[in-house]
């Protein structure tokens, strides 16, 4: 199989920021895309990590599964598990801010009427800067200007891949069973695919990772 051999990390689903025991900010990602990607990896041959946020999907068979609540979760698993893996594969809709103080009690309606922010650590930037020979593939969820904000988002992040999707959309994007994508490679290629499956999506994603293994 192509990706015998191979160790793919890959994030999924959103992350929780908590306010207080009674309250979140978070997303509308349902985990789908990140999960079909973890399921078809699989079924290439490869050895999956996969580290999620809180969704209601079945957990995929054959992947190491670390659950995760919070970006600050996930950016400390996904370090751990960085140096032992070849691709890196981020389609987990991570939260860019926190609260900047949890607060233990529930706070009270009267008096809670704003949020203070604190900013997240870019994950898939940091990993950017650190890749040595891997592979990294970002997302980016857009609903204007796709191939323009995605490419932008390529080069900050040092990335050789980056898929883009339409939002805000029934068919594409979140929680959808199908997407409407874009592949963009680090030489400028752009691949636009029609309306397919998100398990179609996984596998024109990873045949690209896999023409890409095999010409380095
Ligand atoms: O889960 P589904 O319901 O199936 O929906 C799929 C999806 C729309 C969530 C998925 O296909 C997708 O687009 N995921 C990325 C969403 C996103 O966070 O995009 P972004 O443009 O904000 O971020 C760009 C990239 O940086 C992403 O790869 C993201 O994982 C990464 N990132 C973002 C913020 C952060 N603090 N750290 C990161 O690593």
């Amino acid at each position: 199989k192509p990706l015998n051999g191979k160790k793919i990390l890959i994030t999924a689903g959103p992350t929780r920021e908590a306010i207080d025991p009674f309250r979140y900010i978070t997303n509308y990602s349902s985990g789908k895309m990140g999960y079909a990607l973890a399921i078809e990896a699989v079924n290439l041959g490869a050895q999956v990590t996969l580290i999620s946020g809180p969704t209601n999907l079945e957990v995929p068979k054959n992947v190491n599964y670390y659950p995760i609540t919070s970006a600050t979760q996930m950016h400390e698993k996904v370090i751990e598990k960085f140096t032992d893996t070849d691709i890196v594969i981020m389609a987990a809709a991570v939260s860019d801010y926190r609260p900047k103080d949890y607060s233990k009690n529930k706070l009270k309606k009267e008096t809670f009427n704003s949020i203070e922010l604190a900013k997240n650590t870019d994950i898939l930037m940091e990993l950017g800067k650190n890749k040595k020979g891997k592979i990294l593939v970002g997302f980016a969820a857009e609903s204007i200007n796709l191939k323009e904000y995605a490419l932008e988002k390529l080069k900050k992040k040092n990335l050789d891949m980056i898929v883009v999707n339409e939002i805000g959309k029934e068919e594409s994007g979140f929680n959808a069973d199908t997407n409407k994508i874009a592949i963009i490679e680090d030489n400028g290629i752009i691949e636009e695919l029609p309306l397919l499956t998100k398990s179609q999506c996984a596998n024109e994603i990873l045949k690209k990772i896999i023409q890409k293994i095999q010409q380095d």
